[in-house]
């Protein structure tokens, strides 16, 4: 494993599990859109292996993302897993085509679902399970109680919740302990500060999906220059105000590109002040 690699962004806590705090996020490792599977699996799996050699030990994936052949890709580059690696996957969506994501938080649909999950990743118990999005026509604690259960058969080690509100978070910890948020969170859409906050307070992560944030449009004009200021990329900047930001920060950067990723992961060893980034917040 390399000394400068994901380790430098220093560790987080998962509940009883510790992993570097810089992940990398696998949707994109599918076909465009998270659908379908990668036109060269030769090149996912020296991409997957590149991301362990990088010292990356926690990986994020959904059952949605292909659907289902994202967390088969991960099994296949990387099965027997290395010891310390953690596989974070979701369920709660459903792809009945290329453009749709449609929320089933439904007991039953969980249930089937971490089943499914645990047949592609080729595990007996998921270490990181987390509900993709609350569905707005099942009670979210009904969502989280049927985690719950799961947990308590051994399925899953931890829980976590995506795409949720403050009050979700609360309601969610009223039923089981929860280790972990991932919300959209990014220099250009701070929407989510709020639940940052709370996982702070918490002292849970808070995995910020989307983390490069896109380039486009004014606010991504201001960070370029930021960026050139400091004779950094646009994606080292953001990684690095990322990890900056908050010591329960985990991102989890995504790319298909060899290159991006060990750019990515060299941002782990930016050490940039507050001050560093002028106005950006
Ligand atoms: N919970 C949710 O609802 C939710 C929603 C969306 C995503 N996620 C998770 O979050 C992860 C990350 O999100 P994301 O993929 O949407 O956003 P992202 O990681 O911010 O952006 C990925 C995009 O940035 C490009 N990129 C990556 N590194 C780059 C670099 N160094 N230089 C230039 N371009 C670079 C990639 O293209 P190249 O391939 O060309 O590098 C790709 O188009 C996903 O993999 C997934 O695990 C969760």
């Amino acid at each position: 494993m390399e000394q400068n690699g994901a380790g430098l962004a220093g560790t987080i806590a998962l509940g009883d599990m510790t992993v570097h705090r810089l992940g990398f996020g696998a949707m994109r490792l599918c076909g465009d859109s998270a659908w379908g599977r990668p036109k060269d699996r030769d090149h996912v799996n020296r991409l997957l292996h590149r991301a362990i050699g990088l010292g990356v030990n926690f990986i994020d994936t959904a059952d949605s993302y292909g659907p289902q052949a994202n967390e088969s890709l991960i099994s296949q580059a990387l099965y027997p897993y290395p010891s310390d690696l953690v596989i974070a996957t979701k369920g709660g969506l459903v792809r009945p085509d290329r453009r749709s994501w449609v929320r089933d938080g439904r007991p039953g649909h969980l249930r089937a679902a971490v089943e499914g999950s645990l047949q592609r990743l080729r595990l007996e118990r998921i270490d990181l399970y987390q509900l993709h999005a609350p569905d707005p026509n099942v009670p979210f604690a009904e969502s989280v109680g049927a985690l719950a259960d799961l947990q308590r058969i051994g399925k899953i080690r931890h829980i976590g919740i995506s795409n949720v509100t403050v009050a979700q978070l609360d309601l969610a910890r009223s039923i089981t302990p929860i280790v972990s948020v991932q919300n959209a969170y990014n220099l250009r859409d701070q929407s989510s500060a709020d639940v940052l906050a709370a996982c702070e307070r918490l002292g849970i992560a808070f995995l910020p999906w989307y983390p490069l944030g896109g380039k486009r449009g004014l606010r991504a004009l201001k960070v370029k220059q930021v960026a050139t200021r400091h004779g950094l990329t646009h994606a080292a900047l953001s990684i690095a105000w990322l990890l900056a930001k908050s010591p329960v920060m985990l991102p989890i950067p995504g790319t298909r590109s060899i290159d991006h990723l060990e750019e990515n992961v060299r941002a782990a060893a930016l050490t940039l002040a507050p001050g560093d980034f002028g106005d950006l917040g």
